[in-house]
């Protein structure tokens, strides 16, 4: 599609992939972060007209030249206006996002799902562990999206979701009904693992919180609509890292693998513990710093981590 170079009002415009131009224009113009989902404008114009339409991500391209009605242009200013003028992400706009190709539910009490680890579930972590797994934690599971996705990716094992807050785990609720898995899904509310009783797993996944206080004190607008829980942890950002490396063997099973995701704070974790063998996973769609050790590497390096 042809970028415009000059805006008008959003009254004039007469097709779906107008308006979304005419909102990907003026999202650019406005200083706004795409960090949530989507790393552009014209996708985040998409989301929020597709939204307005009851319109998949995925629709045909022919819907570009379909013609608005003055209501449906009158809810997509709304949203438009609101994006940039509170700088809210469109995720919390509409209430929904995508993960690992799955719907999830979300709103400002969890962080907007966006982990590269949406990637490995899709390619069922392969050829990171040995076999299938039939128990797995997703340990700071915020909306539950890790979680739910592997539970999509792997029809047979018995999921636990756990979290800290309260707001949190009732969205995670939410997504466990809107998928229909309360037979194989449960979730607690913990503080890391002191909730879960002994339970052990064969993969334990976690995108727990790792902003250390440098970036937080710089983020954009957009993050501040987060719950802080979910992303501050400390000065070098591996407050929480630090317990979970400590505590994470004695709830994973003999041939057990730990993921975790730390983002920027991966080479304040490898300063940390030189001599940590930290695999750093590699992703085709992008993102970095998501780590994996093995139980028996947990086990080995344990008195480092104490
Ligand atoms: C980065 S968010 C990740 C949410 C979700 N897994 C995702 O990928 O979108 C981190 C989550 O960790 C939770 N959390 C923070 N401190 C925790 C703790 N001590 N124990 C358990 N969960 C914690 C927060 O409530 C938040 O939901």
């Amino acid at each position: 599609m042809q970028k415009k170079s000059e805006s008008h009002s959003l009254s004039l415009i007469t097709t779906v992939g107008d308006a979304i131009q005419w909102g990907a224009d003026h999202f650019e113009g406005a200083d706004l972060y795409f960090g949530h989902g989507f790393d552009n404008a014209w996708d985040e114009a998409a989301n929020l007209v597709l939204y307005v339409l009851s319109l998949a991500w995925d629709s045909d391209s022919d819907v570009l030249y379909r013609e608005l009605t003055e209501k449906e242009k009158v809810k997509i200013s709304h949203l438009y206006d609101r994006r940039i003028k509170e700088q809210i992400p469109s995720a919390y706009l509409v209430g929904e996002a995508w993960f690992a190709g799955l719907k999830f539910l979300v709103d400002s009490r969890v962080l907007v799902p966006r982990s590269p680890i949406a990637e490995l579930i899709e390619n069922q972590f392969t050829p990171w562990l040995p076999q299938a797994p039939k128990t797995i934690l997703d340990l700071c599971a915020g909306s539950g999206c890790i979680g739910i996705a592997c539970a999509h990716y792997f029809p047979e094992a018995q999921i636990t979701l756990s979290d800290i807050s309260t707001d949190a785990l009732a969205v995670a609720k939410q997504n466990i009904s809107l998928h229909q898995i309360s037979n194989r899904v449960e979730s607690f509310e913990s503080d890391l693992f002191a909730g879960l009783g002994g339970k052990i797993y064969d993969l334990i996944v976690s995108n727990p919180p790792y902003v250390d206080a440098e970036d937080l004190a710089s983020m954009p607008k957009e993050y501040h609509h987060e719950p802080e829980i979910g992303l501050a942890s400390g000065i070098d950002g591996l407050d929480f890292t630090r317990r979970l490396l400590t505590e994470a063997v004695q709830h994973l099973s003999e041939t057990g693998v730990l993921i975790v995701e730390v983002g920027n704070s991966c080479s304040a974790l490898d300063d940390t513990f030189p001599n940590v063998p930290f695999l750093w996973l590699e992703f085709e769609r992008g993102g970095h710093g998501v780590f994996m050790l093995t139980a028996d590497q947990l086990s080995e390096y344990r008195q480092e981590f104490l």
